[in-house]
């Protein structure tokens, strides 16, 4: 199943569900650069939810949150806590993305559907994914409003500086043990996606944390959806320690790429984001281990920024601490300078980062 009757253009947007909409919105603005760019509420005549659309060039993020009580938004964070709830992607024809799926096996959780306002129209449909996790099909090339029909523009009426973020990565899903193959074989049966890359626990286990990893492409490697499980190990997985506070599989990272990782980490670093703190131990051998690269070693273990090399180049990325109080989401931020690698060379310096602050959460 290599060839798909559609095609994928892209990661579409992440929606998240969380408990105030408004303050996560400017989270994202004040810190990470985002800019409000369109509206749903009371005001547009959505009566049962807001979102908030902000943008900083090829990413998109909605902020959803319930307006009344028992609601299909209000159990999800119920369970769950803030995290993302739909994973969209572009695609150049929905209805044939949806019917594709279903006929392959996947579960409605949206009909193909024609949404429409003064600025155009729009079709979407969505399926259903790990967890509670959705993916929607947006086709919008007959589309010229802020984002979708419904939503007006938007903006808090401040303008803020960016950080430089320019497209999303890769979107990572965690998964309970022994349901990474299940989830990897779905997305390789309904999408007729590949695996791209994989790890298994002998490559990146610590003393204590342990997981399996295979990443997952679709026809042209634009979308990538590293998708993890723990693995046993002394003490308790990270990943575990993910599905226990989520409750389900669900995704534990976006990875947002830029072109220029230093600055848009000290800008980050200045607006209050927390970042994975790397030990100084690690940049000593640093050049030894992935060759001359462009970057002031200086700088980069002053940031806490990490470096991995594979036959096609090097990258550069970081991670933040969970975003929320519970230990689920976080960001990656990464700069690739020909390497298409998900940074193994990093995983246990990662890991040993990630084992301090579960153990200071009494996780570990
Ligand atoms: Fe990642």
């Amino acid at each position: 199943m290599s060839s798909q009757p559609y095609s994928i253009k892209g990661f579409d947007h992440c929606e998240l569900y969380v408990g105030n909409a408004k303050q996560t919105a400017h989270y994202y603005q004040s810190t990470m650069g985002f800019r409000p760019i369109a509206y749903r509420g009371l005001e547009t005549g959505s009566r049962d939810r807001v979102s908030y659309v902000l943008n900083q060039d090829h990413i998109n993020l909605v902020i959803t949150s319930p307006l009344e009580k028992n609601t299909d938004i209000g159990v999800h964070i119920d369970c769950h806590g803030d995290g993302i709830k739909d994973v969209a992607f572009t695609v150049d024809d929905s209805e044939m993305a949806w019917k594709t799926s279903i006929d392959r096996g996947a579960i409605s959780v949206l009909k193909p559907t024609l949404i429409s306002d003064e600025n155009g129209e729009t079709r979407i449909s969505a399926i259903e994914t790990f967890g509670d996790t959705i993916h929607t099909f947006v086709e919008r090339d007959q589309y010229e409003g802020p984002f979708l029909p419904g939503f007006q523009a938007y903006n808090f009426g401040r303008e803020n500086e960016t950080t430089g973020l320019v497209h999303i990565d890769h979107v990572v899903g965690n998964q309970p043990d022994g349901e990474m193959q299940p989830v990897c074989d779905y997305y390789e049966k309904i999408f007729g996606w590949h695996r791209f890359w994989t790890v298994d626990d002998k490559d990146i286990s610590t003393e204590y944390s342990a997981l399996r990893s295979v990443v997952m492409a679709n026809d042209n490697e634009i979308i990538k959806i590293p998708i993890n499980e723990p693995a046993d190990g002394l003490k308790k997985s990270q990943i575990q320690e993910f599905i226990d506070y989520y409750g389900t599989a669900g995704v534990q990272h976006l990875a947002l790429s830029t072109r220029d990782i230093i600055s848009t980490v000290e800008i980050m670093h200045t607006n209050g984001v927390d970042f994975l703190p790397t030990p100084p131990s690690y940049y000593e051998n640093l050049t030894k281990r992935v060759g001359p690269i462009d970057e002031d070693i200086e700088t980069l273990a002053r940031l806490g920024i990490l470096v991995d090399v594979d036959e096609n180049g090097y990258m550069l990325q970081i991670f933040t601490k969970p975003i929320q109080d519970r230990p689920t989401l976080f960001f990656e931020i990464i700069q690739r300078k020909g390497s298409n690698s998900f940074g193994k060379g990093n995983f246990r310096s990662l890991f040993k980062s990630i084992e301090q602050e579960q153990k200071r959460r009494g996780n570990l």
